[in-house]
């Protein structure tokens, strides 16, 4: 008996012991990602602790955003109990009872002092961004560590949003992300306040969402025999009765589980379903919408599809009602005002020879076959404009004319949504040399394969300005903004997502919301370094091409070289030796002669980011 009284002690002393001992922790400075328009710190510290209370104001503590708050609170052993009204040591969330122009709907205003941690807003969207800001003031490792207290610097900040599009694209046709993974991309683009997740769910690859009326589209289109230890487009061809055991959909629950989830984060979701190209999942599915003397068989396999000539036939009736059967059930699952319809990357090359194509447009007085595209396009308008919907298309809606209601998403560089703002058409900005995550980060040799010959830094996503030049005031009020697109041909692990998308995405967060004045390279690379340490911890895996060294060679005047090192990401620590020497650390700029072997190796947070990279100094 007394044996066991004495176990129970020691069970109570080990939980006090857990719940009060905590480490304590002083924050010197703030690392915030996108940078806030206003932020002015201020002299002493407010403490965080257990008994720090929460107030929701006239939102009260049912409110949606208040119970995603408390949530997150409690995950880091915070109590968010309740107040009834404001009090000292509290946390408060407070809707503005007049409006502040000046925030609009997504603005937020936080003040730390004394008393506790106000954050203010127009709306709940305004307190979720508010929110965010705050996470990002508590340290990096909140996810992994009890705090007992955290003691936050009082400052003032006052922040809102440069373009109201800040999104991201995820194509989960070439390979397929499970519901899991969806959310946890949600919750990332969350931590970076951005609030537009285009999901391309249809394209040669694969088709991704269930759709009751056309079950083949599942049943073939979703499957592919699988290849995925094999590299892109060197697969070998699917055998005969080979199993397709690659690919996958998403139920109607299961799309409505991450649009809840995508709602309780203020992102909209907007689907996109290819028209009238990238659609061999679709013609495998359903062989007679392609076009009349199409003989190819469309087969969903792993590989490219070059040149793309898979196409639905423009000219058969039987396709446009199968495309608005689609929408009839894609509207329904996706509340929101945009439905994407694609347009890209159609070759023709099958409608120049298809009777009924041709029929089509001789009815129509179609001068060719970009216009024939077009009017495809337009009805398919129409029909989502019929159900209160909008489309985007990709920039090829606007070469066989385009409605003024149509939003152009600019990806062949940024020529086409810059004409389509001249036209008064609105604009996504999203060019290829910019915005495609699915290419390198760094030195091809040292990463995991991804789009060959390519390269887009972490500098260079930063230099990018969503806003085109040469808009008049008028013009630029249509680019709504730009989004980061990952494409995911060589992309087949959920982590392999995460570490093409950061640490860019960051970047791309930072262009998307911060006013231009406030964006400054150096400080952005060093609050990289910590929100590196804060997304490991949250399980994010991120990219180590930033952590690359990039490197110079230079002729001294006396016939040697010069080699410079430089990193993007702050706090970057390099080593290099010279031939078979010892490695040591990198200070400045050291001479070799030439044919000389440099080898470089990164260290980051005391972790070795890669192998050894050699390198000889050929001129
Ligand atoms: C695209 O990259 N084909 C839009
Ligand atoms: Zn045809």
């Amino acid at each position: 008996m007394r044996n066991r009284l004495y176990r129970v002690c020691l069970v109570l002393v080990a939980v006090f012991l857990a719940v009060s001992c905590g480490k304590k922790v002083v924050i010197e400075s703030y690392a915030l990602i996108p940078e806030p328009v206003e932020m002015t710190m201020e002299k002493g510290c407010f403490s965080l602790s257990s008994s720090t209370k929460c107030y929701a104001g006239s939102m009260g503590q049912n409110d949606p955003v208040m119970k995603y708050i408390s949530s997150r609170l409690r995950q880091w052993h915070f109590n968010p109990v309740l107040a009834g009204k404001p009090e000292a040591n509290c946390l408060q969330f407070l809707i503005n009872e007049a409006y502040d122009q000046e925030l609009g709907e997504e603005g937020y205003t936080i003040d730390v002092d004394k008393d506790g941690v106000v954050v203010s807003a127009n709306s709940e969207k305004g307190l979720f961004y508010g929110f965010q800001t705050l996470v990002q003031m508590l340290p990096e490792d909140v996810s992994e560590v009890r705090y007992s207290k955290i003691d936050l610097p009082y400052c003032h900040i006052k922040d809102y949003p440069r373009f109201d599009w800040r999104g991201c694209h995820l194509d989960v046709s070439r390979h397929f992300f499970g519901v899991s993974q969806v959310k946890k991309l949600l919750d990332l683009m969350s931590l970076y306040k951005m609030n537009k997740f285009h999901w391309h769910l249809t394209d040669d690859h694969g088709w991704r969402i269930e759709i009751a009326k056309y079950p083949l589209l599942n049943d073939i289109g979703s499957w592919r025999v699988d290849r995925d230890n094999q590299p892109w487009g060197e697969a070998d061809p699917a055998g005969e009765d080979e199993q397709r055991t690659n690919g996958g959909y998403y139920t109607k629950e299961q799309i409505a589980e991450i649009v809840e989830y995508a709602a309780e984060r203020f992102i909209d979701v907007i689907p996109e379903i290819e028209i009238p190209g990238h659609c061999c999942a679709v013609l495998e599915a359903y062989p007679s919408f392609a076009c009349a003397g199409d003989d190819t068989t469309y087969t969903v396999q792993f590989g490219p599809y070059w040149p793309p000539r898979a196409i639905l036939c423009g000219g058969n009736d039987s396709v446009m009602t199968f495309l608005k059967d689609v929408m009839d059930e894609i509207v329904p699952l996706f509340p929101y005002k945009y439905i994407h319809i694609g347009g890209d990357e159609a070759e023709k090359d099958n409608w120049t020879r298809c009777p009924r194509c041709k029929k089509r447009m001789k009815e129509l007085k179609l001068k060719d076959y970009e216009q024939l595209q077009s009017w495809m396009i337009v009805e398919m308008e129409d029909y989502l404009r019929g159900q209160g919907r909008s489309i985007i298309g990709w920039d090829e809606i606007l070469d066989g004319g385009v409605s003024p209601d149509a939003t152009v998403m600019s990806w062949r560089g940024e020529k086409g949504g810059i004409a389509a703002a001249r036209r008064g058409n609105d604009v996504i900005m999203t060019p290829i040399d910019y915005c495609y995550f699915n290419f390198y980060q760094a030195d091809a040799e040292f990463q995991p394969p991804a789009m060959p010959n390519s390269l887009i830094t972490l500098r260079k996503v930063y230099d990018y300005n969503p806003m085109p030049n040469g808009l008049t005031t008028s013009q630029r009020k249509h680019i709504l903004g730009a989004q980061a697109n990952l494409w995911t041909e060589y992309i087949n692990t959920p982590e392999m997502t995460e570490y093409m998308l950061l640490p860019r995405l960051c970047a791309m967060s930072e262009n998307l919301w911060s006013p231009l004045n406030v964006k400054n390279w150096q400080r952005f690379r060093s609050n990289v370094a910590r929100h590196t340490v804060r997304l490991e911890a949250n399980d994010y895996t991120v990219g180590t091409g930033s952590f690359k060294p990039m490197i110079t060679v230079e002729k001294t005047a006396d016939g040697n070289r010069m080699v410079t090192f430089d990193w993007e990401v702050e706090g970057t620590r390099l080593y290099y030796r010279v031939d078979d020497g010892k490695f040591v650390k990198y200070e400045e700029p050291f001479e070799v002669e030439k044919g000389s072997r440099v080898s470089t190796v990164s260290f980051y947070m005391g972790m070795m980011k890669e192998k050894v990279y050699e390198f000889e100094i050929k001129n």
